[in-house]
């Protein structure tokens, strides 16, 4: 613990980017970090230097094995990454019915991680509703939902409020759900107006803006963090403030790598 969700009721926000990100902004500051895929893309391990052709992944094997901490790669000298995976539509299906069907299905399969000392944990998810994110909502400490500078995100900001992301359950029964503005762009004139409407709409619980930023997709393209590529960049600057205030939120402490100096990393 503690176990933040990415999510939004909108694809291509840049959810898988900012998990990874924000990854690496907290591993930078001295805690263990892992970060988890829930989406059958299997994008989130291409942040983290998995080459393409490397397929391994928790979601084949979850059926088998009720520990997914034995799918877990590592991805540097305090980050982890558990990758999706590629599967058949078969496996897919079946995943996603026992994380529908079972309700211990979920804590099973990550009670090794949320047991592990100091353990920050990032999860990504498709867009939309969807089985993971449902089962998620009991066990997670917060939830980050990601939405554009745009009227289209304007437009599902009640499918938040009214939990039709969940299924009509609450998103969060913890330290609950904020919102983070991705892309803004100050130069357009719809994205001033929208992230404005949004600030004064959501007020504390919106807890970042991060600008658009072509090197965050330079530095996607070449499998880096964006503060190894560009760390004087406006995004990673965003970023960065907004790992400070997930820590902030959640206790978690930054700046002290000593605090964290004598836990194994091998235990994966
Ligand atoms: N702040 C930013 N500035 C510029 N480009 C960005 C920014 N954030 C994300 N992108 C780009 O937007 C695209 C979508 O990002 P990403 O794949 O992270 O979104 P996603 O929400 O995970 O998508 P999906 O719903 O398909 O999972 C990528 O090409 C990424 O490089
Ligand atoms: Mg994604």
């Amino acid at each position: 613990m503690p176990l933040v969700c990415v999510c939004s009721p909108k694809g291509g926000v840049g959810k898988t980017t900012i998990t990874a990100n924000l990854a690496y902004a907290l591993a930078r500051s001295g805690s263990k970090v892992l970060a988890i895929d829930f989406d059958v893309q299997n994008a989130l391990r291409l942040h983290f230097g998995v080459p393409l052709s490397d397929g391994r992944g928790f979601v084949a094997r979850a059926s088998e094995s009720a520990d997914w901490s034995q799918s877990v790669l590592t991805a540097g000298s305090n980050m982890f990454v558990l990758p999706y995976g590629d599967v058949t539509e078969e496996q897919r299906l079946d995943f996603e019915q026992r994380l529908t069907n079972d309700s211990h299905f979920l804590t099973r399969g990550l009670s090794a991680l949320l047991n592990y000392p100091g353990l920050v944990i990032l999860a990504d998810f498709p867009p939309g509703p969807n089985p993971a994110l449902k089962a998620m909502s009991q066990l997670a400490d917060l939830h980050l939902v990601t939405m554009l500078a745009d009227t289209a995100s304007l437009s599902l900001l009640p499918h938040i409020e009214n939990h039709r992301l969940t299924g009509g359950e609450p998103l969060n029964h913890k330290a609950g759900y904020y919102f983070l503005i991705n892309q803004s762009d100050s130069r357009r004139h719809i994205s001033r107006d929208v992230t404005a409407f949004m600030q004064q709409r959501l007020g504390d619980r919106l807890l970042g803006i991060i600008n658009r930023d072509e090197s965050v997709a330079e530095a996607n393209a070449s499998q880096q963090s964006i503060f190894d590529f560009s760390a004087a960049s406006a995004a990673a600057f965003d970023i960065e403030l907004v790992s400070k205030r997930v820590a902030g939120i959640l206790g978690i402490k930054i700046g002290d790598g000593a605090v964290h100096a004598g836990l194994r990393t091998s235990n994966f």
